[in-house]
């Protein structure tokens, strides 16, 4: 695998198979960290009017939330992935049996609240997609400690971990940050999907990669970050705090990969969009992919920001296909930022 700046090794040594774990050796998967996934109910619309009724034409109930969709992308790919994180109640055992339908192999650590439900609109003919969100609930330290026993058992059959998403109210900001540091420990490489303050504690143990979108990286900075030397310099700060390589998404538009001493700009291809959500996660799922695959960084993202585009035209996030993403990736275009 790909291992970047950081220079993540692959260790030597034999680590004895738990029995409960079903987890692959090292270095043959990623690590999906799913502390907040979600029942996804996508409803289509032609025609869609506020306090109104509205009849859905489709309805679609898929495994959801940001880790989630990166594994379903790795999945989709052909690449092995598997989930830990969290699930509650009825609509968690919904989520389990869906994971199991998609062939996710997934070690959700069962919490008294119910996983959360995120709900997405869409009208074909307004052209507009609705996104309803849930907060999700935040574990009990009972449960945070049974999560972190299974995350500790899994971390050493894997070189690469990946996390996403906004925490839970209520839950630490240094979750990702003790996240960070038990990647590192295990000699893991970290993608890591963040921002704001759960992102900045994490940023000192290295991770491989952060990707944010432009208004993300926008209110960290608390500035609109309108030129590319800012967006630029603005990501830069995130790599020379820590992280060896910083990628933000703009959606059509280009994305900025920057490193302490480079920067890219990676031009997505034309697409028409159909529901773009998640499209972010497909970014991170397909870098995760390329980078098990030994690509470097640079054709890893562009991999990535084909899995994006692809992403936003289908109706779930992290359905893509393996032959679209490579009729798209050779439409990607990149190109090097001299300051
Ligand atoms: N309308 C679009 N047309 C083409 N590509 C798109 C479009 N929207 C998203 N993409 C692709 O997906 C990538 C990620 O998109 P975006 O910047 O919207 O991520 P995001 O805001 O993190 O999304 P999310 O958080 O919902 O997963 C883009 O770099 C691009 O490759
Ligand atoms: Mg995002």
């Amino acid at each position: 695998m790909y291992r970047g700046p950081s220079q993540y090794a692959v260790s030597t040594q034999r680590h004895g198979e738990s029995p409960e774990s079903a987890a692959p050796k090292r270095g043959t998967g990623v690590l999906c960290v799913a502390i907040t996934p979600c029942l996804q109910r996508t409803l289509l619309f032609s025609g869609l009017t506020l306090d109104a009724v509205n009849r859905a034409q489709r309805a679609l109930l898929s495994p959801g939330g940001k880790a989630v969709n990166a594994a379903r992308t790795v999945r989709a790919l052909g690449g092995r992935c598997h989930i830990v994180g969290f699930c509650g109640a009825e609509t968690g055992m919904q989520l389990r049996d869906l994971l199991g339908r998609s062939d996710i192999p997934a070690e959700l650590v069962s919490m008294a609240r119910p996983t959360r439900t995120c709900t997405t609109l869409i009208d074909d003919i307004g052209g507009t997609v609705t996104e309803l969100v849930e907060e999700a609930p935040a574990p009990t330290a009972a449960e945070w400690q049974a999560f972190e026993a299974r995350l500790q058992a899994l971390l050493p059959h894997f070189e690469l971990v990946l996390a996403a998403g906004a925490l839970p109210p209520g839950v630490s900001q240094e979750t990702y940050a003790r996240l960070a540091k038990l990647a590192a420990q295990h000699r893991a490489a970290l993608l890591l999907d963040a921002n704001g303050a759960a992102l900045t504690p994490a940023l000192s143990y290295a991770p491989l990669l952060v990707k944010l979108n432009h208004l993300e990286l926008a209110a960290m900075s608390q500035a609109p970050l309108k030129t590319n030397e800012e967006l630029i310099s603005t990501a830069r700060r995130l790599a020379r705090d820590g992280a060896d390589w910083v990628l933000v998404t703009q959606a059509s538009a280009p994305a900025c990969l920057v490193s302490k001493s480079e920067a890219w700009q990676f031009y997505p291809p034309r697409v028409r969009p159909l529901n773009p959500v998640g499209s972010g996660d497909a970014t991170t799922g397909g870098i995760a992919f390329a980078l098990l695959q030994g690509q470097s960084m640079l054709e890893a993202v562009r991999l990535g920001i084909a899995c994006g585009s692809a992403n936003a035209t289908t109706l779930t996030a992290g359905e893509i296909t393996a032959t679209r993403t490579a009729d798209l990736v050779g439409e990607v275009r990149l190109q090097r930022h001299d300051r």
